[in-house]
């Protein structure tokens, strides 16, 4: 294998899928694949075949799901900044909704699709101000985050919403953040979406659309004892606490879905020590897999194989980059390490091919897929 390397185990995606469908169904939840988190046709793939939709954020992206399969009224479209030219384009695929996040937005589509002569369906994108308790750089739902309607916009659209004849305004959308690992923080999201329901159905329609997000985190520390995220437990949570039952209600699901089925296997280029720390410069860096440098992540590095040594030694496992942010595991118990062995990082399927730059002259290896 060339290296670095992502691997992706298809039955730890499949099996993924088929927990993730056990829990969804029997709730009659629909849910939809958050394309962003891997986009490679043989991923999309599975996910298509095994009955998701599909949430995008571009006009690439549902291209890349529309190429992979999906049905238009399967794919949704959200993002805070959609170009004229992508609304455009989601229109005339009939995609099944716009998750609009502001007033200028829901003019702006709502002149679209009266150029193309169509009326559109559209969820409205609240900002419900509930703190998600991950990284703040991937909170999403706080007021001083750009993303969704606020009041004071939600308003101005109520008072001009019977001029917006080509939009049908079904429903509500939220989305308060990524890698949320205690469910008492959706149990707070349902409190307020039952508020918002009460709300919307007074000054608009009868709702017919909830769409909650994403967000389930998954165990980045020792992923071997989770491989499969709890699902059941995070269905039930929206199950007990969501007042209103008679409800479409959809999630858009993105690393709790691809997480775990992804490994990037990477060389140990040279060992080096300094008068602190010893260091391992593999062949993947912040190029391949930025999280630790942008979040400061945290992702479990196995050795690969037989060590020559097995005296456990601690190293700053480090990338190729010219960026001292470029580390992908500080003090990383390891045995003793030699040029050319393999690394192996884990739970990369999410955010980690995705988020891939070309910075430094960086070339994307072909994945692989077993
Ligand atoms: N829906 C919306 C509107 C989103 O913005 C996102 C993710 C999702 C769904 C899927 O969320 P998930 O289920 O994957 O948590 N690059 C970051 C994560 C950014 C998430 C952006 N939005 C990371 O590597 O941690």
């Amino acid at each position: 294998m060339n290296t670095p390397c992502f691997s992706y185990d298809m039955a730890i995606l499949n099996e993924t899928l088929h927990q993730l469908n056990d829990a969804s169904s029997k709730r009659n939840y629909k849910v939809h694949y958050a394309v962003k988190a891997n986009y490679n046709p043989q991923i999309l793939d599975a996910i298509m075949l095994n009955g998701l939709g599909a949430d995008c954020v571009s006009g690439r992206e549902i291209a890349w799901a529309l190429e992979a399969g999906f049905n238009s009224d399967k794919v949704v479209f959200a993002g805070v900044g959609k170009s004229d030219e992508e609304i455009a384009y989601a229109i005339s695929n009939d995609i099944a909704m716009i998750h609009c996040e502001g007033l200028q937005e829901a003019i702006t589509v709502n002149e679209i699709a009266k150029s193309q002569g169509k009326i559109v369906n559209i969820a409205l994108r609240l900002n419900p101000n509930v703190n998600a308790n991950t990284h703040a750089k991937i909170t999403t739902g706080l007021s001083e985050n750009k993303f969704g309607f606020s009041v004071i916009e939600l308003n101005k659209l109520i008072l001009m919403k019977d001029q917006l004849t080509n939009l049908n305004i079904q429903g509500l959308h939220f989305h308060i953040g990524s890698q949320i690992r205690d469910l008492n923080i959706f149990k707070s999201l349902c409190e307020k979406v039952n508020d918002y329901i009460r709300f919307f159905e007074l000054n608009f329609n009868t709702l017919s659309y909830l769409n909650l997000g994403g967000g389930l985190g998954v165990n980045y520390d020792n992923p071997d004892a989770e491989l499969i995220p709890d699902f059941e437990a995070y269905f039930a949570t929206f199950e007990a606490n969501l007042l209103e039952k008679n409800i479409e209600v959809h999630f858009e699901l993105g690393r709790s879905v691809v997480a775990q089925c992804g490994k990037l296997y990477t060389k140990v280029l040279y060992v080096k020590e300094s008068e602190t720390k010893k260091f391992a410069v593999i062949d993947a860096g912040m190029t391949e897999l930025l999280r630790p440098a942008l979040y400061d992540a945290y992702h479990h590095i196995d050795f690969n194989g037989i060590a020559f040594k097995s005296d456990v030694q601690k190293y700053d496992v480090v990338g190729p980059i010219c960026e001292s942010s470029d580390c992908l595991g500080k003090d990383v118990q390891l045995p003793e390490l030699r040029r050319g062995d393999i690394l192996v990082i884990r739970s990369c399927g999410a955010y980690g091919e995705s988020m891939s730059l070309n910075y430094n002259g960086r070339i994307k290896q072909a994945a692989v897929y077993c």
